[in-house]
């Protein structure tokens, strides 16, 4: 939602108090002024540029949990106070990943899976090859995480891998084109499509609703690999106006969402895993148990939580999405993308650095993260100097998105293609088989773009004394000449497990 929409709806004093929320929940961000000593010897504040892998801890989550845990007992049985207090949250728990999703509690369950979002597609595959056998093939694109595509790969015959639209010689969204093409090539065997709603790679936002009403219009499910998505926009699962354009399913991570050591979550319509047995079987997930014979409950989210389930992370988490819905995701979705718009014109200015992806804000909308690479520049060489010299922490490589940054990097090396030979293509190539991500949380602000680009600039002028400053190691990655790095003098557990011991 552009800031035109949200002015229309909220009036300045709502404006005001969702912007205090906000700034009281950014500030309480656990880790945002940690300091490390750099390869130059000074000691700066980390800027963190990584939240697309996981987001930092919010204070409200450190606060809530805190008052949790003395109560803290598994759920499972409604005898004994702690027990009872438990099962209550955690029930709530349920409701407001829900709520957060905009899911009707009488069609949708929520239900939470041991690793992020992997967990939850890999049930998904599972229980949907299950559920509709004749149904063997898969849509998905190109700009997918692996953990959306190797788990359909598993589970089905075939695996259709969609293109993203090409415009003004830049990748931008998945092509809904060619979605509908190999839905109408496919037919009756599509069993679903399952796309990302936010890239990890670009941080460029696919538009899930208009790929909805396609998929139902030819008969078929989608899923949403809402990874990227959940913390930066608004998920609206179900309450549309035309309820084609509601979702299927949804997988989301929560250590994605602020909540580190939280579990993965899928919101699913409940009769898509009714009807058949779940994938996964144990405790807590059947009514009665003899030695020949066994029956599941029909209840949800029981008979989808076999064993215990990360009870207190699922409450963290709930306890974050709490805050988020207070503040409004429209509101959060809105601040986040003034941010990205700013980091793409800052970095957009700097000579020698090429941004992947369309980053024109009229045809693609983004969100999060961008990918970058300084011109014949391993992007490896740059994450360590933008880590060893400016205490800026970004990801680079393939984020596990082989095919989608392999595409981009061919496509922006097609540029070169009339002025280079193949030789000298081909060492573009290699030197450029991966990126540098920066990504943002919503303690970021303009002043971590400003330092960024300023720390973008300043490699860019002083190459040779970078590069002569490093040398690469046999994995490829690019290690300081004399500056080493050594965590265990600023935390170890062994170490904090002895001092508590003699405290
Ligand atoms: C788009 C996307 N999907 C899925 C995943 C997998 O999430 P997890 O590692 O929490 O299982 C990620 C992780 O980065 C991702 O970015």
């Amino acid at each position: 939602m552009n800031s035109a929409k949200l002015d229309s709806r909220s009036t300045s004093g709502e404006v005001n108090y969702k912007a205090a929320l906000l700034k009281k929940l950014r500030e309480s961000t656990t880790g945002l002024n940690i300091e490390y000593v750099l390869a130059s010897g000074e000691k700066r504040r980390r800027i963190y540029l990584d939240s697309t892998a996981s987001t930092l801890q919010l204070g409200i989550v450190r606060d809530v949990m805190r008052k949790y845990m003395p109560y803290y007992s598994n759920t499972h049985t409604n005898v004994h106070f702690g027990a009872k207090l438990s099962t209550r949250e955690f029930e709530w728990a349920h409701n407001m990943v829900l709520s957060f999703v905009n899911a009707d509690p009488e069609i949708y369950t929520a239900f939470f899976v041991g690793s992020g979002t992997t967990g939850g597609i890999n049930r998904i595959a599972r229980t949907l090859r299950e559920k509709r056998p004749d149904k063997k093939v898969v849509i998905t694109s190109i700009m997918e995480h692996h953990s959306n595509d190797l788990p359909h790969r598993r589970n089905f015959e075939k695996v259709v891998h969609i293109p993203t639209v090409t415009s003004s010689n830049e990748l931008g969204c998945v092509d809904i084109g060619r979605i509908e093409k190999a839905l109408k090539e496919y037919g009756d065997s599509v069993n679903y499509v399952s796309v990302t709603g936010v890239s990890n790679v670009t941080g460029i936002i696919n538009p899930i609703y208009d790929i909805a009403e396609l998929a139902h219009k030819y008969g078929t499910l989608i899923v949403v690999d809402a990874a990227q998505m959940a913390a930066h926009v608004p998920i609206r699962i179900g309450g549309h106006d035309n309820p084609n354009r509601d979702l299927d399913i949804v997988a989301l991570s929560g250590h994605k969402i602020y909540t580190p050591a939280s579990p993965g979550v899928v919101i699913t319509r409940k009769e898509l895993f009714e009807g058949i047995e779940p994938v996964e079987v144990g405790g807590g997930m059947v009514d009665d148990v003899h030695t020949n014979r066994y029956l599941p409950t029909k209840n949800f989210p029981d008979r989808e939580e076999a064993g215990t389930p990360n009870i207190a992370g699922a409450i963290a988490l709930a306890t974050v999405l709490c805050a988020l819905q207070k503040i409004g995701m429209d509101f959060i979705d809105d601040e986040e993308e003034k941010l990205i718009r700013y980091a793409i014109e800052q970095i957009e200015k700097i000579d020698n650095v090429i941004i992947y992806g369309n980053t024109n804000p009229q045809e693609v909308r983004r969100t999060g993260a961008l990918s970058f690479n300084i011109k014949e520049f391993d992007h490896s060489l740059t994450a360590a100097i933008l880590n060893d010299y400016f205490n800026i922490s970004v990801r680079n490589a393939c984020f596990c998105a082989h095919p989608y940054v392999r595409e981009m990097i061919t496509d922006q090396l097609s540029e070169y293609s009339e002025e280079l030979s193949n030789e000298e293509l081909e060492s573009l190539a290699e030197l450029h088989r991966g990126m540098v991500r920066a990504s943002f949380g919503l303690y970021n602000d303009e002043a971590d773009v400003d330092a960024l680009a300023a720390a973008l600039r300043e490699i860019c002028d002083n190459r040779e004394f970078y590069i002569n400053n490093y040398h690469q190691v046999a994995c490829g990655d690019f290690q300081h000449n004399s500056f080493k790095f050594d965590s265990v003098p600023i935390f170890s557990v062994q170490q904090e497990v002895d001092r508590w011991f003699i405290s």
